[in-house]
């Protein structure tokens, strides 16, 4: 059996296999972030038969105040909850699994969406830079802390069978774990351990409210790719104090304002030297998601150690028959080799 086709427990969450959709923001949810028909049907689409193990619901923000775009979905209050259940209902019933993402967008967000002072781990320009956000206050920060485990909590009445937080992209937690963003001179910020300060703060909230078993995935923009900026180094560190403060599965991202390695043209899996660094590292499950296109390379960084699950974003969101007919060409070779 190729290790594409095999099962991976994470606590009480058994994945059937290592092919995963990773969090896209659909832009579809409604104005006010509220669960639709149209975003119910698109979920059905990519989770119809069963050929995926697991979709990681895009990024759902916590607060009006972290919102990062309109029509983003909303995990932010409980009238959020049935909507939210009717997309895990979805996709499970198709026989995948499903993790909702948790985000706060820091200074990413606009008062003219938001409606909200915008805030992040210090002063920084906006990237419309027409707006400069407001630094957290400690007390801030703990609403903040109090924002995820509450959305976290939600998504847990909802049915899914997990939360994402999503630290990479440039959004708030990204802003506080890189010191590019983060020049706080409080115990929020400075050396590393200071800078995941909130994260550990986060996951131990939603440990409080979710129970120790519900799994619990965290989505790492390891480096920054940028003078100033986050390197291996510093993802080393993290990954291991978030796996020792709970978190269960690692969803590796990187670069900064996205999903890229700079200068990196068409080569599949362009962060599996960072996945390939911080397994040696860490023990629980690690993600693998960017510009991987073809099952049989999946297969090899499988093999290779560089991942135990693997993300494929845009061919899926493009064409929600991808994962059905890639892993049928697979399975079809696979029985003749
Ligand atoms: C339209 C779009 C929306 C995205 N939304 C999210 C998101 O909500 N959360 C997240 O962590 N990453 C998001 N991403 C990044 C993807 O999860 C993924 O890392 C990226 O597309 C690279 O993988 P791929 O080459 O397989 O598409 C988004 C990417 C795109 C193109």
């Amino acid at each position: 059996m190729f290790i594409l086709e095999s099962p991976l427990k994470v606590k009480n969450l058994t994945l059937k296999n290592r092919l995963i959709f990773p969090p896209m923001g659909t832009g579809m949810a409604n104005a006010d972030g509220k669960v639709n028909e149209k975003l119910i049907r698109y979920y059905d689409d990519r989770a119809r038969d069963g050929y995926l193990s697991l979709i990681i619901v895009e990024h759902s923000f916590v607060s009006q105040q972290g919102k990062a775009s309109e029509y983003q979905l909303s995990a932010a209050d409980d009238s959020t909850i049935d909507g939210l259940r009717k997309i895990a209902e979805t996709i499970q019933k198709n026989g995948v699994k499903a993790v909702l993402q948790l985000n706060h967008a820091g200074v990413a967000a606009s008062k003219s969406i938001t409606g909200c002072e915008t805030v992040s781990a210090s002063a920084l320009a906006s990237r419309d830079g027409r707006e400069n956000s407001h630094p957290l206050s400690k007390s801030e920060i703990k609403n903040i802390i109090s924002d995820f485990a509450d959305a976290a909590e939600r998504a847990q009445k909802a049915g899914f069978d997990g939360v994402e937080i999503h630290s990479a992209h440039s959004y708030l937690l990204n802003q506080f774990y890189s010191p590019y963003f983060n020049h706080r001179r409080d115990d929020y910020g400075g050396d590393l351990l200071g800078r995941i300060k909130i994260h550990l703060e986060i996951v131990k909230a939603v440990r409080d409210k979710v129970g120790t078993e519900y799994p619990l995935f965290l989505r790492l923009g390891a480096c920054d790719y940028e003078a100033g900026g986050t390197t291996i180094k510093d993802s080393m560190i993290a990954a291991q104090e978030f796996e020792k403060a709970g978190i269960d599965v690692l969803d590796v991202s990187g670069g900064l304002y996205g999903f890229n390695l700079p200068g990196h043209t068409t080569e599949e899996g362009w962060f599996a030297d960072v996945t390939t660094e911080l397994k040696r590292h860490i023990s629980i499950p690690v993600i693998l998601t960017g510009g991987i296109r073809t099952l049989d390379k999946a297969e090899a960084f499988l093999t290779d150690g560089a991942t135990d699950l693997i993300g494929v974003g845009r061919p899926i969101f493009k064409d929600p028959m991808w994962a059905k007919k890639a892993l049928e060409q697979f399975t079809e070779r696979s029985k003749r080799t």
